[in-house]
């Protein structure tokens, strides 16, 4: 744990923690959340990116987290939670309500057959070990269609009135989200760096509840950038550095309003 970061944290007296996944490797997830949930005093929302799987296997590694957030009251796995009411504390009334996903790269947008790009994920990550390209094409799909179906249900279960939404997700949900030196990803990255299709259910969604306040907290591709597909959706994708924690941006939700600020100074 990178004691600076976490003093850092603690210093700022956050309502709650926001984390967008690629915690650790080789498990080390569950020991760095362990010691947060130890050395903070609020909630620890979070997801898993592709680098928390590596060394393990996708069921077994979520099987785990699932575990230790049955232990600590304060770690709550996006991905096995339905949608979380953020209460105003003078009124008990929810101010919004946050859902989360995990994500992946999905082979659905750009062209993964021509793709130049060879993760690290399918040396490391035991469900793609000894696959064939069209084998992990496959196993992609499948990973994003169940992430996209599981954050079609937890939109589902948030009350029809809610005005404001925080979806927290590793990948980027869009090509247009999907922020690398300033620029969004071509054919060659977009299989590896979108996933298409909970960016599907997540415009559905916008499009259907124009009312409601739409904002995407996202990382994966370790450069900042900000996007707004639709009036109502804004997708934040947050940087970051390898061996480097950092605090992407802060996000105040009041009664009347609700505003994300990115910190472009990483900490
Ligand atoms: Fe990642």
């Amino acid at each position: 744990m990178q004691e600076r970061w976490l003093s850092l944290i603690t210093s700022q007296s956050p309502t709650g923690l926001l984390i967008g996944g690629d915690i650790a490797e080789r498990g080390g997830a569950i020991q760095w959340l362990q010691h947060l949930a130890q050395s903070t005093n609020c909630p620890i929302y979070f997801v898993l990116g592709n680098h928390d799987f590596y060394d393990q296997s996708v069921r077994i590694t979520r099987q785990n987290v699932v575990r230790l957030c049955r232990e600590h009251e304060h770690l709550h796995y996006l991905t096995d939670c339905a949608g979380i009411p953020l209460i105003d504390t003078s009124d008990r009334k929810p101010l919004a309500y946050l859902i989360g996903e995990d994500a992946w790269g999905d082979g659905t947008c750009g062209n993964f057959e021509n793709s130049f790009v060879k993760l690290a994920d399918f040396a490391r990550i035991l469900d793609f070990k000894s696959l064939t390209n069209e084998k992990r094409k496959e196993l992609l799909q499948e990973l994003g269609r169940h992430s996209a179906e599981r954050l079609a249900a937890k939109l589902l279960s948030v009350p029809n009135n809610t005005n404001r939404l925080i979806v927290l997700t590793h990948v980027p949900p869009f090509v247009e989200a999907c922020w690398y030196e300033g620029k969004t990803a071509d054919e060659n990255w977009s299989p590896y760096f979108v996933c298409g299709q909970t960016g599907v259910v997540l415009r559905n969604f916008a499009q259907a509840n124009p009312n409601c306040q739409i904002v995407v907290l996202c990382g994966h591709t370790h450069h900042q950038g900000t996007t707004q597909p639709l009036s109502n959706l804004v997708v934040y994708t947050g940087a970051s550095e390898i061996g480097h924690p950092s605090i992407a941006g802060s996000l105040v939700i009041q009664k009347h309003r609700m505003t994300t600020e990115m910190h472009s100074d990483r900490a």
